[in-house]
């Protein structure tokens, strides 16, 4: 059966944007089965002022001023990161994109706020998505435990099972604030466990787009064809810093989970998350050994395992493809 506009699930988005965020910004926009209530924004990628300022930019270039942007944490919870990732996105974190200003402004509540709020006031459970550092996530789980354990599902882009991307041990997220990810992935510490989904590199650099994916999304009408550049920019620095020919839109993957759950397959197991100071600062630890109470914890989490590439970037190019720039939003053109 079709999902009609009364049964679209409530998503909030939490982000660092970000290329890829912003690739899975537009993505929950041009998705009928979800209702994006909102989005809140950590620094990560680039500072605070910047991943807020490009959330509400990104919404307006999608025409949904509408929807609040409410900016969290400013830095991580214990040690701040040695880095942040201008290096794979840019300054100004969309890879040079230039958009046009907002009119909106942001939420004045602040992120947690909001969370709590939004959760508060929606009849059905809020699917939350985190595709940036989890220092939002684990200040909600702290302050507000009887909303945060309300949520239906929380859906993380981070981490990986074999080999990270920020330093060998360690994806990006995860290490930027692994106090934050201890909390959330290892020790919620909430009245009833939500649903978690970790989907980390093990996925999203084996359903990463390719440069003919590129190709198809430049020919494409609207928001598909803007994202070109900031895609070949984020392909570019790939193979620079890793070596790969791939657009790993990464936190797109995640948003797609949500919109569309199963597709990717996911393995229950325990994640323990590395929070000492050396070289494994970072580093989440999957054990995906099945429970027989000898060789394993009790499972915390599904983690993501696998998925189908191709399955998944036609998905993602057909939804990006069909969104509409709002006229006077697009790059280079004026804002009005
Ligand atoms: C993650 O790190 C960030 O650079 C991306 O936006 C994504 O959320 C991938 O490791
Ligand atoms: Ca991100």
């Amino acid at each position: 059966m079709t999902e009609s506009h009364q049964t679209r699930r409530p998503l909030v988005i939490d982000c660092d944007p970000g290329i890829d965020d912003m690739a899975a910004i537009l993505l929950a926009c041009a998705s009928p089965e979800v209702e994006l209530l909102g989005i809140t924004t950590v620094a990560g990628n680039v500072s605070l002022e910047h991943t807020t300022r490009n959330a509400l930019r990104i919404l307006a270039l999608a025409g949904r001023q509408d929807i609040p942007v409410a900016p969290g944490a400013a830095r991580p919870l214990v040690i701040p990161a040695p880095r942040r990732s201008q290096t794979i996105h840019g300054d100004d974190g969309l890879g040079g994109l230039v958009l046009p200003d907002s009119d909106a402004r942001p939420d004045p509540r602040g992120a947690v706020e909001f969370l709590a709020a939004t959760v508060r006031a929606t009849p059905e459970p809020v699917t939350l998505v985190a595709v940036g550092p989890l220092t939002n996530v684990a200040l909600f789980y702290a302050l507000y435990p009887d909303l945060a354990a309300r949520l239906a599902r929380l859906v993380v882009m981070g981490g990986s099972i074999g080999a990270g991307n920020v330093t060998p041990a360690a994806e990006f997220n995860v290490w930027h604030d692994p106090e934050a990810a201890y909390r959330v992935l290892t020790a919620p510490g909430l009245p009833r466990p939500v649903p978690t989904t970790l989907i980390g590199l093990d996925v999203t650099l084996t359903t990463a787009l390719t440069p003919a994916d590129l190709d198809t999304l430049r020919r494409s009408d609207g928001i598909g064809r803007v994202l070109a550049d900031p895609f070949q920019r984020y392909l570019d620095s790939y193979r620079r810093v890793l070596g790969l020919e791939v657009v790993a839109v990464h936190d797109a993957v995640a948003v797609l989970e949500a919109v569309l759950p199963g597709s990717i397959q996911v393995q229950p197991a325990r994640v323990t998350v590395d929070t000492t100071l050396g070289p494994s600062r970072g580093n989440t630890a999957v054990d995906l050994r099945a429970e027989d109470g000898a060789t394993a914890e009790p499972s915390t989490v599904q983690v993501g395992v696998a998925a189908d590439p191709r399955a998944i970037a036609e998905h993602l190019l057909t939804r990006l493809s069909s969104l509409p720039t709002r006229p006077g939003s697009g790059p280079g053109e004026s804002a009005q």
